[in-house]
């Protein structure tokens, strides 16, 4: 019994810390993405409230990509937003980030719920190890001014002329919009 136990404590020794560098990275994930979600959502809330939806497309377009610029400049951290279905070309997911979207809507399909749902894998790409984490994005009512079914005409055109591409439409309320993706390297 104590034999056991003591064999136990080594084998578990190595895989503690292991998670501890894991919890780690993703607490640091974890506040990044907070960062990024409350900034952008208070500049979009009030962009609406100021001028409409319309109004906010600029705010989208302009603050979503500032708003990584600088979080990534003062981390350790590439940080994004993508999506399988895109409104901006260049938020398109490489093959690693659609294999975790797939699996966030599979996970979805199975039951399990939107928010906070995440995924982290250490990948080696070109022989540089990188620490990856990906958080769901559920769409909410505000979103769908924007991202729904039944978008305001002049909206629409407007957001057509911006994004020829756009894909990211006929979403309700609880869908999976995209993810944040966060990449360190290691
Ligand atoms: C005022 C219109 C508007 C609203 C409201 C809006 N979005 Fe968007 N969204 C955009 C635009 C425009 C882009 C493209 C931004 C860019 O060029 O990077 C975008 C891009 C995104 C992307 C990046 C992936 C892609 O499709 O290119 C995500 C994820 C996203 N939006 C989620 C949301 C969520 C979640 C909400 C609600 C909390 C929301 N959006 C509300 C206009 C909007």
């Amino acid at each position: 019994m104590t034999l056991y136990s003591a064999a136990a404590l080594i084998i578990a020794a190595p895989a503690l810390s292991a998670a501890e560098t894991t919890s780690g990275a993703n607490d640091e994930a974890h506040a990044l993405i907070q960062q990024y979600a409350s900034s952008l959502q208070a500049e979009l809330v009030s962009a609406i409230k100021a001028g409409g939806p319309t109004n906010a497309i600029a705010v989208c377009q302009e603050k979503a990509p500032a708003i990584e610029a600088s979080l990534s400049e003062s981390s350790d951290w590439q940080i994004g937003r993508t999506s399988l279905k895109t409104r901006n070309a260049s938020n398109k997911p490489d093959a690693w980030e659609k294999r975790a979207l797939e699996q966030f809507e599979a996970r979805k399909a199975a039951g399990q719920p939107v928010k906070g749902m995440s995924y982290a894998e250490v990948v080696e790409t070109d022989g540089q190890k990188a620490y990856r984490y990906m958080m769901a994005i559920p769409t909410q009512e505000v979103c769908l001014a924007c991202h729904g079914s039944d978008l305001d005409p002049e909206l629409a055109s407007t957001i057509d002329a911006a994004y020829p591409e756009d894909q990211a439409r006929g979403y309700s309320a609880g869908d999976i919009r995209g993810a944040f993706t966060l990449t360190k390297p290691l």
